[in-house]
């Protein structure tokens, strides 16, 4: 397919504030003199400031990283998730042609679209709203036919689904993702046939959708707006410090009418241990604060396995999560066994210091 830039362009393109920190930052991640490695994560930042990627944009980047401006083209016009031509202002809808969602019934989605949004591919809606096209295998065959949208997979889509979930973003709300036909995940249509002893403890909804229910912004334009970034690699950024942490110090408030439940025992597994740090013990509960656990669950990566032995070592709140230090955790790590590194890499740390400040 030609992959032209489109013919109306704006007059210029700058990065917000955030953004171009986040950009420097990334470029950081690369040996010096290698910045140019760093061109697809700016583009796609650029795209999702603005929705597309406009000439200025890819200018911009080219600055940026010291990079000729045909070399940034090149790289803009080969990868079909650049989108070189304005994009419906409240969603971009790619449906998979591919085969599985070919065989399912992409091509009545395809043909919704066209009657429903613009008759060709890349065009905008007569309101500005919307834009579609196909795309290739986006690796959801088993929930075929499906569309990405945003940042979202809409699955096991079917005409009426797809025209309410168009009718959705239409009204401005925002539909929930994932299979549209009652499945769960990617099980068999008529039921699970095996893990079946997970149902009871199932969430509401599976592992993909929760995050992108909780997160919440499938759709919505990098505007600066977000939690701020933060870059590891770098040490902690002052502005993403100061409003991503809480104060390290303050301890998760108690609520005044409940005695201080005593600290827990020391689990059994931690006697296994080769020397727990005494200084390094997180604060644990022997029971939960007013009789009431938090459901842990809603933390990714914590399921009910998990939320069990957290119960165990003394953990039933957010905030308790929430306080957690580098030093607690490796406490915590030495005492969750066969999920050693989960914490960590799944940053429970961060999810549960999003949710305590949601809630406040
Ligand atoms: S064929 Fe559509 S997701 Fe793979």
């Amino acid at each position: 397919m030609l992959r032209r830039l489109a013919a109306d362009q704006p007059a210029s393109f700058a990065f917000t504030p955030a953004n171009l920190e986040w950009a420097r930052g990334q470029m950081t991640k690369y040996p010096e003199g290698r910045q140019a490695s760093a061109v697809i994560p700016i583009l796609w930042r650029a795209q999702e400031q603005e929705g597309w990627l406009t000439r200025p944009a890819i200018e911009e980047v080219g600055r940026l990283l010291g990079m000729p401006y045909i070399r940034v083209l090149e790289v803009a016009t080969f990868y079909f998730m650049f989108q070189l031509e304005p994009v419906g202002s409240v969603a971009h809808i790619q449906i998979c042609g591919t085969t599985s969602c070919m065989i399912c019934g992409a091509e009545d989605l395809i043909r919704l679209c066209k009657e429903r949004i613009a008759p060709k591919p890349h065009m905008l809606s007569a309101d500005g709203k919307f834009s579609w096209e196909e795309v290739e295998c986006l690796g959801a065959c088993t929930n075929a036919p499906m569309a990405q949208i945003g940042k979202d997979y809409y699955e096991d889509l079917t005409v009426e689904s797809l025209t309410r979930i168009l009718d959705q973003f239409a009204a401005g709300e925002r539909p929930v993702p994932g299979p549209q036909n009652g499945r769960y995940a990617a099980e068999a249509l008529s039921g699970l046939t095996s893990l079946q002893e997970f149902e009871s403890g199932k969430a509401q909804y599976n592992a993909s959708v929760e995050r992108a229910m909780r997160v919440g912004d499938g759709t919505k334009r990098i505007d600066g707006t977000e939690v701020p970034l933060t870059m590891p690699w770098l040490g902690k950024p002052k502005v993403a410090a100061k409003a991503a942490e809480p104060k390290p110090a303050a301890k998760p408030a108690e609520p005044k009418a409940a005695a201080k439940p005593a600290r827990a025992a020391e689990p059994k597994a931690a006697a296994k241990t080769k020397a727990p740090a005494k200084a390094a013990e997180p604060e644990r509960l022997t029971a939960p604060r007013g009789g009431k656990a938090d459901d842990l669950k809603v933390i990714v990566g914590i399921g009910p396995k998990l939320e069990a032995m957290l119960h165990k070592l003394g953990f039933f709140h957010f905030d308790q999560l929430a306080a957690w230090t580098k030093a607690d955790l490796e406490w915590v790590d030495r005492n969750l066994d066969a999920f050693k590194g989960r914490a960590v890499r799944e940053n429970w740390v961060g999810q549960a210091r999003d949710i305590v400040k949601k809630s406040k």
